[in-house]
C-alpha cells in the first residue's frame, strides 16, 4: 500500500489561532482524509513553533516564563484543531526535548561537514518575519512590506549555512520536477529568488535572543528559528543523524508539505538545501496555499484583523465544524486567496450543504417512508446511467486530489448533486406515486439513495460528521474505500423508519446570522 505523509506549517504560538491557520489545517486534513480513502496508510503531522524573539517578548510583557506562555497557547491551537476535527497523527511542539536534542545534532552535523560556519554580520531584522530583510523587502520609509514596521539594525557574529553550495541542485530540482512546487506558477517566483541567494544566518547571539535551542559547544549562540522550525518535519518522525526510527524510514520523504505562500521561500529553498546537506530525499510536493482574507486584507496576528474558528461556530450556533470546514476548504482554487465573510459563509453552506445535498437525502428517505414504509423492494433495484457518471466522478476526484485541487473536486461533487436533484425533478416520484406507478417510483428513490452512498464518501473529507449521519441513514459503511464503491450498497430490505430520519445539516438561520 502506498504511504502518504502530509505536514502543515507549524504555527507561531505568540497569539491565538485564527481562521487563516484553521484554513491550512482543514485543507491538509481534507487531503489526508481523501488519501486515507485510497491507501489507508497515511500520517498527518501538524505542530507549534515555539521559539524566537516574538514569543520571548510577549511572555516578558505578560511576566510569565516563555515555556508557560507556550504551554498555554499551544493548548489553544490543540483545542482549536480538535474542535475542527483535524485528524492529525501528531502535533509536534518545538520545545519538545527530543526535537531540541535532534536539532542540536543536525546543527552539529552541518558544522562538522563545513556547511555551517561562523561569520560577522550586519543586517535589518524584522521580528514579524523572523528573518533578515533586504532592500526589496522594504517600502520607501524603510518599513517591512508585510508588517509595516521598521526592522531592527542587528550586528552580530552568527553561524551561517552555506545555502549557495546547494543553489544549482535546487534550481535543477525545481526545473526537472515541475510539480515540486504547487501551484506551478509559483516556481518561477522561487527561481527568481534563487538567482540572488546568499548564505543565511542560522543562529542568533544570546544577548539578542535567548529563547531558542542552544548551539552545542557554543554558549553564546542559539539556533535561529528556521533550522529549528523546518526540522520538525523529520524530528517528529524520529529522524536522527546517528540512526533514524522505523517511522521515519516508513514515511519520509513527505508526499505533500502544506504551507502559506508567505513562507514558500523557506520551504522551497532553505528546506531542500538543509535536506540535501543531510543527504535526505526532498519532499514530493510543496503546496503553497493562498491567504484567507477579511475584506481583502490578509488576516494576521500582527496586523490585528482576526476572526477565529471558535467564534464563527459559536456565532452561528454550530455544534459540528463541517460547514466551516467545507467553506474554508473550498474558498479558493489551489494556491489562490480566499475571502471569509459571514454572509457568504451562510449563503454557501445553506445552499450547498443544507438545500442541495442534505435536503435531497432527507426528502428521498421521507418519500421512501411515506410510500413504502421505508422498505426497498427487490424490483426497485435497477441499473442507471448515473452510476457510470458516479464512477467517472470518483476518478475525476482522484485526479483532482493528485494535483491537490481540493476546491475543484468539491465543485464537481456539487455539480453531480445538482444532476441527482435534476433526476428527481425530471422523474417526479411524487407524480409516479399519485399515478400508482409504484415500481417506477421505488426505482427512482433507489437510484438516488444508491448515489447518495457515493456522495457520502466523497463529502466525508470535507464534512466528516455530516457524511457519517448520511451513511448511517443509508445503512452504508462510511469507511468504504474509493475503489470499493460498487453501486450495490442499498439492499432489498427495510431501510429506515420515520423516527430514524434526521436532517444531516440544518440551514443556518438568518436570525443567528443577523446577530453577528
Ligand atoms: O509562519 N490565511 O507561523 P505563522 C492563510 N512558524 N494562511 C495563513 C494566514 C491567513 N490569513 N495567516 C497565517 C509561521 N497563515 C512559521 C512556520 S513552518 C516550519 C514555520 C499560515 O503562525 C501561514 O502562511 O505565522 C503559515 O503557513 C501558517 O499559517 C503558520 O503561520
Ligand atoms: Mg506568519
Amino acid at each position: 500500500m502506498e504511504k502518504f505523509y502530509a505536514t502543515t506549517a507549524i504555527d507561531y504560538v505568540n497569539g491565538a489561532p485564527h481562521i487563516g491557520h484553521a484554513y491550512e489545517k482543514i485543507l491538509t486534513d481534507v487531503i489526508v482524509r481523501h488519501f486515507y480513502k485510497r491507501s489507508g496508510n497515511v500520517y498527518f503531522l501538524t505542530g507549534c513553533d515555539e521559539h524566537g524573539i516574538k514569543i520571548q517578548k510577549t511572555s516578558q510583557e505578560l511576566d510569565i516564563t516563555p515555556q508557560e506562555f507556550c504551554d498555554k497557547n499551544a493548548k489553544q491551537f490543540e483545542d482549536c484543531w480538535n474542535l475542527l476535527d483535524i485528524n492529525y497523527n501528531q502535533l509536534i511542539r518545538t520545545t519538545n526535548p527530543n526535537h531540541k536534542k535532534i536539532v542540536q545534532k543536525i546543527f552539529k552535523k552541518l558544522v562538522d561537514k563545513g556547511d555551517i560556519y561562523k561569520h560577522s554580520y550586519e543586517g535589518l531584522y524584522c521580528s514579524g518575519c523572523e528573518c533578515f530583510l533586504s532592500d526589496k523587502d522594504l517600502d520607501e520609509d524603510g518599513c517591512c512590506l508585510i508588517h509595516k514596521k521598521k526592522p531592527e539594525k542587528v550586528s552580530e557574529e552568527n553561524y551561517f549555512f552555506k545555502l549557495t553550495k546547494y543553489k544549482d541542485r535546487i534550481i535543477n530540482h525545481i526545473k526537472n520536477n515541475p510539480d515540486f512546487i504547487i501551484p506551478e506558477f509559483r516556481a518561477k517566483e522561487v527561481l527568481n529568488q534563487l538567482d540572488n541567494i546568499e548564505d543565511i544566518s542560522v543562529s542568533r547571539s544570546k544577548s539578542s535572543v535567548s529563547w531558542g535551542i542552544d548551539v552545542l559547544d557554543d554558549d553564546s549562540q542559539v539556533i535561529y528559528v528556521w533550522i529549528d522550525a523546518l526540522s520538525n518535519y523529520i524530528t517528529a518522525l524520529g529522524y536522527d543523524p546517528n540512526g533514524s526510527s522505523e517511522l521515519f524510514e516508513k514515511y519520509w520523504p513527505a508526499n505533500v508539505q502544506v504551507i502559506g505562500k508567505d513562507i514558500l521561500k523557506f520551504h522551497a529553498i532553505y528546506w531542500p538545501a538543509i535536506l540535501l546537506a543531510l543527504d535526505l530525499p526532498l519532499p514530493k510536493h510543496i503546496l503553497a496555499h493562498g491567504w484567507i482574507t477579511l475584506d481583502e486584507a490578509k488576516m494576521s496576528k500582527s496586523l490585528g484583523n482576526v476572526v477565529s474558528a471558535q467564534n464563527v461556530l459559536k456565532g452561528f450556533e454550530l455544534k459540528i465544524p463541517d460547514a466551516l470546514r467545507y467553506y474554508l476548504a473550498t474558498s479558493a482554487a489551489v494556491g489562490k486567496d480566499g475571502n471569509y465573510s459571514d454572509l457568504d459563509f451562510k449563503e454557501k453552506v445553506n445552499s450547498q450543504l443544507a438545500n442541495s445535498m442534505g435536503n435531497l437525502l432527507n426528502r428521498t428517505l421521507s418519500m421512501l417512508v411515506k410510500y413504502f414504509e421505508g422498505e426497498i423492494k427487490q424490483e426497485f433495484i435497477v441499473d442507471n446511467e448515473l452510476f457510470n457518471r458516479a464512477k467517472k466522478l470518483i476518478n475525476n476526484t482522484k485526479a483532482h486530489f493528485d494535483s491537490f485541487e481540493v476546491q475543484e473536486a468539491s465543485v464537481e461533487l456539487m455539480e453531480f448533486i445538482d444532476e441527482i436533484n435534476k433526476f428527481v425533478t425530471d422523474n417526479a416520484p411524487w407524480t409516479l406515486a399519485k399515478e400508482e406507478k409504484w415500481t417506477q417510483c421505488g426505482q427512482v428513490l433507489y437510484v438516488v439513495l444508491e448515489l447518495m452512498c457515493t456522495v457520502s464518501v466523497l463529502i466525508e473529507p470535507y464534512c466528516p460528521n455530516i457524511a457519517k449521519l448520511m451513511a448511517q441513514q443509508l445503512k452504508f459503511d462510511i469507511n468504504t474505500k474509493l475503489d470499493d464503491i460498487m453501486f450495490n450498497n442499498i439492499k432489498a430490505q427495510k431501510l429506515i423508519s420515520k423516527e430514524e430520519i434526521k436532517p444531516v445539516f440544518l440551514r443556518i438561520d438568518s436570525e443567528f446570522a443577523d446577530k453577528k
